[in-house]
């Protein structure tokens, strides 16, 4: 295997020094690899002369309850879907060469923007985000860096951060990647059994409910998200955590849908928590 793989922020800063003069994309994952992250590293070649893949399952955005130690971690296979896809280096670094530790800095993205959503029950969840993405564009210093769409709070927080901080990065948001059955790709998917699978198309299928509606020019909100709760009531095993309707940027919600807004949605079968999203228009 030829792909150079480096283990610290030092190491690496080597490496990128003699290459500064290319235009650099970097896709920041946490592993477990899939069609989604594919399609983000795709992107980051074409539009870029070299391009950075760091795998770091950060434990700075897991609660005390969640999947950390369950997270699925299968490096070799990662690293061949990147060496695969012309990937010029990957970045693995450990947790104490991220100064993981109680006493790190905090970056803490407006309080406005982590309370709802995701934010809601994942208490300290995007201030881990905020904290490791922070370090991790100060130690590649790309050009552009890409995120899934997917991630529709993640994307619109780091934006924030981006623009509020002044990062000389461009922030470039990817489509989310689909199953046929309209389940979106996400590392967490391998925990669902093929049952759990295909009743977890139902979220899909539930936010194109609201598109149809808005379709025939309704603009409540309340009855957009109405027609989403009754496709989802098809299918029982599916717990919704939250539905809402929010602006795109500031992920406020809104009662009437003037401009594209944000349709995000979480909840759980078989116990996997799983998040999706459709801009509506
Ligand atoms: O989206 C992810 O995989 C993670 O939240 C990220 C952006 C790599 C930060 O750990």
């Amino acid at each position: 295997m030829n792909l150079p793989l480096f283990t610290t922020p030092n190491e690496l800063s080597h490496y990128l020094q003699s290459h500064r003069s290319q235009s650099i994309g970097f896709v920041p994952t946490m592993g477990a690899l899939h069609l989604g992250h594919q399609s983000l590293i795709d992107r980051a070649r074409r539009e870029n002369t070299l391009a950075i893949v760091s795998i770091f399952v950060n434990p700075l955005q897991f609660g005390a309850n969640e999947d950390l130690d369950r997270y699925p971690r299968q490096l070799e296979i990662d690293r061949v879907i990147c060496e695969t896809a012309g990937i010029d280096a990957l970045f693995v670094p450990t947790p104490v060469s991220m100064g993981i530790n109680n006493t790190l800095t905090q970056v803490i993205p407006p309080p406005m923007m982590m309370s709802g959503l995701c934010g809601a029950t994942r208490a300290g969840h995007f201030q881990g985000v905020a904290t490791i993405v922070t370090k991790l564009l100060n130690i590649v210093q790309p050009d552009r860096a890409y995120f899934g769409e997917k991630d529709a709070q993640q994307l619109a927080i780091i934006r924030r951060i981006v623009a509020d901080l002044n990062f000389p990065v461009d922030i470039i948001g990817c489509p989310t990647l689909r199953a046929d059955s309209g389940l979106a790709h996400s590392s967490r998917n391998q925990y669902l059994s093929p049952t759990g699978r295909s009743q977890a198309a139902i979220i899909y299928h539930s936010l194109q409910q609201a598109q149809k509606l808005a379709d025939l020019r309704e603009v409540n909100t309340e009855k957009l998200l109405a027609a989403v709760t009754t496709a989802l009531s098809t299918v029982p095993a599916f717990q919704l955590e939250y539905l809402a309707i929010v602006d795109p940027q500031t992920l406020q919600p809104i009662d009437k849908l003037n401009e594209p807004a944000l349709l995000a949605i979480a909840g759980r079968i078989e116990n996997t928590r799983l998040i999706d999203n459709i801009i509506i228009s």
